[in-house]
């Protein structure tokens, strides 16, 4: 993968031949004062972190694989705002791929990134505190070149399994960086989330399907998703009540 030059500023990439989860490294950059925009990406990620405590594994030189640095500007963005980031992010991923020549693109809520029901990327979003005040790395790998045979499980894909023909990883790198700047200034910058919702809203697959959530209590609930809340949430309606989901694994089931 070749560094990136004429990115929009703050945002700067560093690429690590190898790295052992792109998300730790920049926690630990961001507890040492680094500023906001580094975006640390490696060819080879050795101990991959996903959500809920998964390993995430991807073979060398196939994904994008990197963590972006984010300091959201404590004026415009409460931390009731911050769970807008992994949906941002989502969104990003989306218009980046559609930029790069890609495949359509679906989201899962809150923040899977799917083409015809399989995942080919993942976000992992996770908070540190700092000396300079909160920090935001945002984690996201999104698999480029892996074969049927290399992913992981059978839910899985790539962009070259949802049919893009050589795709370029750099190039897709660059709509990742592009497509998040601009999709967090606009954010930053903003009042309230209404217009990252609407965009979220308009690429979200969850809302009209059934689903199962395995919530963090453990509880399981089974039903149709019926919208995205004003807070992110995920509404699920379960016979006579919606409950919004603010957290949990979603599955869409099959009708
Ligand atoms: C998920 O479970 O869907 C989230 C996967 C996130 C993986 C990315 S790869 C780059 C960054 N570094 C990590 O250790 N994890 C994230």
């Amino acid at each position: 993968m070749s560094h990136l030059t004429d990115l929009p500023s703050p945002f700067r990439v560093e690429v690590l031949p190898e790295a052992s989860s792109t998300n730790r490294l920049v926690a630990d950059r961001a507890r040492d004062g680094e500023p906001e925009g580094l975006v640390l990406v490696t060819e080879h990620q050795t101990a991959g972190r996903g959500r809920l405590d998964r390993v995430w594994v991807t073979p060398p030189r196939a994904a994008v694989t990197g963590s972006f640095l984010l300091r959201p500007p404590v004026d415009t963005v409460p931390s009731e705002r911050w769970p807008m980031l992994p949906l941002l992010t989502a969104v990003a991923v989306e218009e980046a791929v559609v930029a790069a020549g890609g495949p359509p693109v679906e989201l899962k809520w809150p923040n899977d990134v799917l083409h015809d029901g399989l995942k080919f990327a993942g976000i992992l979003l996770e908070r540190v505190e700092t000396p300079t005040g909160p920090a935001a790395v945002v984690g996201i790998g999104l698999n480029v070149s892996t074969t049927r045979e290399e992913l992981p499980v059978p839910t899985a894909a790539s962009l070259v399994t949802a049919g893009m023909v050589d795709p370029d990883r750099t190039a897709v790198l660059r709509e990742l960086v592009l497509a998040l700047a601009r999709r967090y200034a606009g954010w930053s910058r903003a009042a309230d989330d209404s217009g990252l919702l609407a965009a979220y809203r308009d690429r979200c697959a969850t809302v009209g399907r059934r689903v199962r959530v395995d919530l963090p209590s453990g509880e399981v609930l089974e039903g149709a998703a019926v919208g995205v809340a004003d807070d992110g949430a995920l509404l699920v309606e379960d016979r006579d009540r919606v409950v919004p989901v603010h957290a949990g694994d979603v599955v869409h089931v099959r009708t």
